[in-house]
């Protein structure tokens, strides 16, 4: 048996962020990316509190990729006021850290259970509607995915004011997180019918919109469709899980803090190279596994369907390339880090190890062996 439900109330659209001001609660922590605080762009949030009479104070002790005592200090801090909600606002590593801690915090205390709302800054990683939160371990080296159903934020809020700021390689890098949450999750072996739609619509307006949104951050109605696809890739990932492209991205951030999104659009093109078993001197066959059939369909998808299954997929491959290549992401990993081949070739065994180990590897299509893994590794540098 297989369910499919969204336990997240969802607000988007022009003022979204009106939804505060419609608030019960007496008083709130705001979590935040310093970023927001710094520029200002948290006014937007705190201003329809102040207008409700929300109490609110602001923790910013934020970091990209958070680290488990950043976590440790987040749940310090709430727990000395038990407010009631919790608002978190900023990317990625923002929302997965106030998630994090508002379940450490109930897992202490099981009698606060806070709810939560989360306010997505970046349009990439769909952290607002799932069940995962992505925590570093420095010490390891490693980025652990916890998932668990209780991580799921009650209320997301989607309003294109607040990622109007973004800058060009920040939309670029997350606007593939989007894309690879759309792909893997159309691809693992937990698709089913209700995450496929949700991927399909993702990838459909992020081949329409993505590289709009890079070009020109003021084109307000790209930025609109980017934040609504990147939730709907997050839904269909939550439901569909992901694969062996975020299992071996996750070590390039926690070993060389490469950005999420840089990390998967480096990946992406060798992953379904790697799924497909189509390279570039492959001949048609009489049978496919299904996720060639899948791929394909993307690639029609984002228009690009070509004679055959073989050409299809490797259009879908060199459209991939096109689009990072438009937006100036780094096609490999030794454009993307200071680090010499040696250094990088020495994390190689140890980070096959971990991604083969990470949870999101586990839906993979095709079952890996470390070293394929480790092979991947070497074709990225
Ligand atoms: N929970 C999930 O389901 C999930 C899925 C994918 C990735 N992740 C995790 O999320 C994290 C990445 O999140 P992200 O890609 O959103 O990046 P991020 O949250 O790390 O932010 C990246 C940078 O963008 C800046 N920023 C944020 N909002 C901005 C704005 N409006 N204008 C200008 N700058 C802004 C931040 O200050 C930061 O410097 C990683 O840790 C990744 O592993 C989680
Ligand atoms: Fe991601």
């Amino acid at each position: 048996m297989k369910n499919f439900h969204v336990n997240t109330e969802i607000f988007f659209g022009e003022r979204a962020l009106e939804r505060l001001a419609q608030l019960e609660y007496d008083r709130v922590i705001v979590i935040s990316d310093p970023f927001v605080v710094t520029s200002g762009l948290i006014a937007l949030a705190t201003s329809r509190l102040d207008s409700a009479k929300i109490q609110y104070s602001v923790y910013t002790d934020v970091v990209p990729d958070p680290p488990i005592d950043k976590v440790i200090g987040g749940v310090t801090e709430v727990l000395k006021t038990r407010p009631p909600c919790i608002v978190a606002i900023g990317g990625g590593s923002a929302i997965d850290m106030a998630k994090a801690v508002r379940k450490f915090a109930t897992q202490i205390e099981p009698a606060y259970r806070p709810s939560l709302i989360a306010i997505p800054t970046t349009s990439g990683t769909g952290s607002e509607v799932t069940r995962f939160a992505v925590i570093t371990d420095p010490a390891a080296e490693r980025k652990y995915p916890l998932a668990s159903e209780d991580l799921i934020p009650d209320e997301a809020i989607l309003d294109e004011e607040l990622v109007k700021s973004v800058p060009a390689s920040i939309t670029a890098d997350t606007g593939m997180d989007v894309l690879t949450h759309a792909i893997e999750a159309y691809v693992s072996i937990n698709n089913n019918e209700f995450s496929a739609a949700l991927a399909e619509k993702a990838v459909e307006i992020s081949g329409q919109f993505l590289i709009r949104s890079y070009s020109d951050c003021n084109d307000t109605h790209a930025r609109r469709k980017m934040h609504i696809a990147a939730c709907l890739a997050g839904l269909a990932f939550n439901s569909a899980s992901l694969g062996l492209n975020h299992g071996m991205a996750h070590q390039l951030g926690a070993n060389f803090h490469i950005p999420h999104g840089r990390a998967n659009s480096i990946l992406l093109p060798h992953i379904i190279e790697f799924n497909s078993g189509i390279s570039l001197t492959s001949r048609s066959q009489d049978n496919y596994p299904p996720c060639v059939l899948r791929y394909c369909n993307m690639a029609r998808t984002l228009g690009v369907n070509n004679i055959n299954k073989v050409t299809t997929v490797r259009s879908l491959i060199s459209y991939i390339h096109f689009m990072a290549a438009e937006m100036h992401i780094p096609a490999r990993v030794s454009e993307a880090v200071n680090i010499t081949w040696e250094e990088y070739e020495s994390h190689i065994e140890r980070m096959a190890e971990a991604a083969l180990e990470d949870g999101c590897t586990a839906t993979n299509p095709r079952k890996p062996t470390k070293e394929e893994v480790m092979e991947i590794y070497r074709k990225i540098w």
